[in-house]
């Protein structure tokens, strides 16, 4: 979900408090792990339509590639896979009597659904659970608590929505700050605990904090850590940058980007760009004036109408990284994962009109809205998410690494990483967002929250 808005910057920690691994001595560490699978949806007829034309054309509403993990909701545990998204708060998950999940198409049959009469164990909570997109559509129903299972452990009570009624075909683990729950922003109420606050309350972990893992575009599993850092999955050290805040609300993953690079060419130098870290978003987008430099470079087709563009499959091979820079540390993104794949219904691949096989490219512009650090960056990244202390310690992952050394993450200390020195303060790209935090889900799909104020709107 393309998410949006705001930041802040963290005052570093004091040296006594600075980052330092500790290491249990009573056992394994507390920590909660998952696998999260990579699924690719497609539509046949978009393809269909695509091939017709001899030029390339898609819709990228149906080209996303999601990243699901699986749980159990309820007594007894009903399964459910859910799109783990650092771009929302809220957990949702669709009901089996929906308009939508009803379709003769079974659209919900993928991710599954939960039936809160079916469980023992279900609680209400309140009507007013209610997430709109930027197209329209949105889920809304109920806010009801019940027991969850995700990687082999058990909440006894988390909070939750049901979309009676729903337009999204999967439900969603927003695990984002509690100030972006659309309860908050919506409902006008307190936040309640969500995934990670919930561990937290209930013992399994530590801290509110978890370290994703996506894995190559090759690869179709990674992993999700809450409470813990896993040092055999990245190279160098972890870099610790603080999350930028508006007017001192941090509300949302967002940090500095301060430069780009397309092999040694200068993409852009010096800047101190809010870029908004979302697992939900398949691409990523920048400012149009550094993708169109980016397009040139490497030779990208956009097309208006679809707000991306296509780039020959061969550009795979091409050696240069695109390098990503914050204060620290720099992020580089090797060709061949900014080339996304594009498959007919019938197993072809669009071509241009010379016949060249075309591919997706990776970034798009990201016109008014949020920049955004989508998956197509992320895979390259081992990310921490530390909600307790307002920051992000990142390193260049290893990709397909079956090493493993999970250390738990404690109140204030992330395992192995370093505070960054004068770290630099985004100076643009942060969204006017005093009372506004604004959370997109999907392509297009915008969840939006209104702080305190009453107010609220808007789209990406
Ligand atoms: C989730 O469960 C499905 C169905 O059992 C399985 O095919 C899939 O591999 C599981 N995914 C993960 C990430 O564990
Ligand atoms: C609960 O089950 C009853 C009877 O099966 C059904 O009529 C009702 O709509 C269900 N309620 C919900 C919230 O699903
Ligand atoms: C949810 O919010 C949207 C936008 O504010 C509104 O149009 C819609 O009626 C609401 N849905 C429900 C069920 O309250
Ligand atoms: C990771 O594994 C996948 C699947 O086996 C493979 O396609 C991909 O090339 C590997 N990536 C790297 C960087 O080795
Ligand atoms: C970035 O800096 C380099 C070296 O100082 C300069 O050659 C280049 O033109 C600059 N590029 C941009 C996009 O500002
Ligand atoms: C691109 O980045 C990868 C990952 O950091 C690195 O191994 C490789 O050497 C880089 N390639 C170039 C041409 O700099």
């Amino acid at each position: 979900m393309r998410t949006s808005v705001t930041l802040a910057v963290l005052a570093w920690l004091s040296a006594s408090e600075a980052l330092v691994l500790h290491e249990r001595q009573d056992g394994a560490p507390r920590v909660v792990s998952m696998d999260i699978e990579r699924t690719k949806l497609s539509n046949p007829l978009q393809r269909d339509r695509l091939r017709r034309r001899g030029s390339v054309q898609a819709t990228l509403d149906n080209e996303e590639t999601l990243y699901f993990l699986n749980a159990t909701i309820g007594t007894p545990a009903q399964g459910i896979r859910l799109h783990v998204d650092t771009g929302s708060s809220d957990l949702w998950v669709n009901t089996p009597s929906s308009k939508l999940c009803l379709l003769r198409s079974a659209p919900c049959q993928f991710a599954g659904t939960y039936a809160a009469n079916s469980s023992s164990t279900y609680e209400y909570v309140g009507s007013y659970f209610n997430i709109s997109y930027v197209d329209g559509s949105g889920a809304s129903g109920d806010y009801v608590s019940d027991t969850v299972s995700i990687g082999g452990q058990k909440l006894d009570r988390l909070q939750f929505g049901v979309g009676y009624s729903s337009t999204s075909a999967q439900g969603i683990l927003g695990i984002g700050y509690e100030i972006n729950e659309v309860q908050v922003g919506r409902a006008g109420k307190p936040a309640y605990r969500n995934l990670p606050s919930q561990m937290v309350a209930d013992g399994l972990i530590q801290s509110a904090s978890y370290s994703l893992w996506l894995n190559d575009l090759g690869a179709n599993r990674g992993s999700i850590l809450f409470g813990g850092v896993d040092s055999g999955k990245y190279e160098g050290e972890l870099q610790t940058l603080p999350i930028q805040s508006q007017s001192g609300i941090y509300a949302e993953f967002l940090i500095t980007l301060t430069g780009l690079k397309l092999g040694t060419q200068a993409i852009a130098n010096s800047t101190a760009l809010a870029v908004l870290l979302d697992s939900g978003s398949s691409l990523t987008y920048l400012p149009d004036t550094m993708v169109q430099d980016i397009y040139s470079a490497v030779g990208a087709q956009f097309d208006a109408d679809e707000g991306a563009a296509y780039v020959p499959c061969s550009l795979a091979d091409d050696s240069r990284n695109l390098t990503f820079s914050f204060s620290e540390p720099a992020i580089a993104v090797e060709m061949n994962e900014l080339v996304l794949d594009l498959i007919t219904a019938g197993g072809k691949r669009p071509t241009f009109q010379n016949g060249a096989t075309a591919c997706l490219f990776g970034i798009a512009p990201a016109g008014t809205g949020t920049n955004v650090l989508g998956d197509t960056f992320l895979r390259s990244a081992y990310v921490v998410y530390d909600l307790e202390n307002n920051e992000i310690s990142l390193a260049q992952t290893r990709f397909n690494s079956s090493s493993s050394s999970v250390k738990e993450i404690t109140a204030a200390e992330i395992p192995g990483a370093t505070a960054v020195t004068n770290s630099v303060t985004a100076t643009s790209g942060l969204v006017g967002a005093r009372a506004v935090g604004i959370s997109a889900v999907g392509s297009g799909m915008v969840v939006v929250v209104a702080f305190a104020a009453g107010l609220v709107l808007l789209m990406v």
